[in-house]
């Protein structure tokens, strides 16, 4: 039987990637605590519904960036999709367009920057810093000359995360897999593995400053992806940023940070409107996405079921996927008396006593 939600997807996928591919994509740092806290503070906070209100006709869709999604989810960046399958990163393109939302593309991408544009998806670039500003400012270059509609700087990365899983089962990339983006300057034979090329090539020297730049030398809205903080927040809004992901990587890089949307409530109040906001991590259900857009998020951005779903059956199963969530998200809407993404309020959220 086809898997019916996004944990089942999960262990489809695993039977269908290999030991290391699966271990990069579902792994996370150290003990690997923050990935189940990512997951767990979403089921720790209950939906309180509203009833007797006519939720006959409902609105999923809503704007980011002053960009209309079709419902409030965004595609987060997520390196090597031809780990998945075949489709890669235009499956996952494919798909999005077809739901009306964003694709945000990772510049560890194995499908070129244009190729993935050139589907007509609204392709948002996932910038990492490197060393090398002149790369650093081509690959803006290149996103705004192939329609990239916004910029996603993500500074949770200045060094790889401790993954033990890729201890034990190094990642080799196969044959006729590479970084599409940065063919010039990923040579497999220099670096064994996506860390050593982080390692070497990322710039761990980033600063506030840095951000400040890179916004005054875009016209793209620029979105900060890896905020956990409050002050953080209102330092990003200093430096004239249009949104900010609060997100801990999935887990992925330092572990025992806090879930995302435990502090996303706190960011929000700090925030207070003057940029969008997003949150990431352990969306797995559409009432995991009322919860969050009722604790101050506009979207979220969802991660490794998307690499599931590609993995079980390409852009279908990304198609799938999609399917799925958007259809909870739209029943959970109903039963907690909500007619629209704009109109969920804080009160139907609370804390599990
Ligand atoms: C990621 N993530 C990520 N983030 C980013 O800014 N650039 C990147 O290249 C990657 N690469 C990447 C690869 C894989 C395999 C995963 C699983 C994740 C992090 C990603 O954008 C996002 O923050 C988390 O995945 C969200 O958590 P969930 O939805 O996976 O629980
Ligand atoms: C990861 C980095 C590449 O999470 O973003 O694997």
């Amino acid at each position: 039987m086809k898997p019916i939600n996004l944990f089942e997807y999960e262990q489809a996928a695993r039977q269908k990637l290999s030991p290391s591919a699966y271990g990069y994509y579902a792994g996370g740092a150290s003990d690997e605590i923050t990935v189940s806290d990512n997951r767990r503070a979403y089921d720790d906070i209950q939906i309180l519904p509203h009833v007797l209100r006519d939720v006959s006709n409902r609105d999923l869709s809503t704007t980011l960036l002053g960009q209309q999604l079709d419902f409030p989810v965004v595609i987060a960046p997520m390196a090597m999709a031809a780990l998945a399958h075949p489709d890669k990163e235009l499956g996952i393109a494919e798909s999005s367009k077809q739901f009306g939302i964003p694709m945000c593309l990772s510049t560890l991408s194995t499908t070129k920057m244009e190729d993935v544009s050139a589907t007509g998806v609204n392709s948002w670039f996932q910038l990492y810093v490197h060393k090398d500003r002149g790369l650093t400012r081509e690959l803006v270059s290149r996103a705004e000359a192939s329609g990239y509609t916004a910029l996603v700087v993500t500074v949770d990365v200045s060094v790889a995360g401790y993954r033990e899983y890729l201890v034990r089962n190094p990642l080799q990339l196969p044959d006729g897999v590479g970084l599409e983006i940065l063919t010039d300057y990923w040579n497999r034979g220099e670096y064994p593995n996506i860390n050593a090329y982080v390692a070497a090539q990322f710039d761990a020297s980033l600063t506030w400053e840095d951000i400040e730049t890179f916004a005054s030398q875009t016209r793209l809205p620029v979105i900060i992806k890896g905020i956990l903080r409050a002050d953080d927040a209102k330092e990003s809004l200093n430096r004239g940023v249009a949104g900010i992901v609060v997100s801990n990587h999935g887990g992925r890089q330092l572990d025992t940070v806090p879930a995302t949307i435990d502090v996303l409530p706190e960011i929000a109040e700090v925030v207070n409107g003057r940029c969008d906001l997003l949150v990431d991590g352990g969306v797995r259900r559409g009432t995991d996405i009322i919860k969050a857009l009722a604790l101050g998020a506009k979207a979220v951005m969802l991660g490794r079921p998307i690499l599931w779903g590609l993995a079980v059956d390409g852009q279908a199963g990304v198609t799938d996927i999609l399917t799925i969530l958007c259809r909870e998200f739209d029943i959970g809407l109903a039963l907690a008396g909500c007619v629209s993404s704009t109109s969920i309020s804080r009160d139907i959220v609370r804390r599990r006593i």
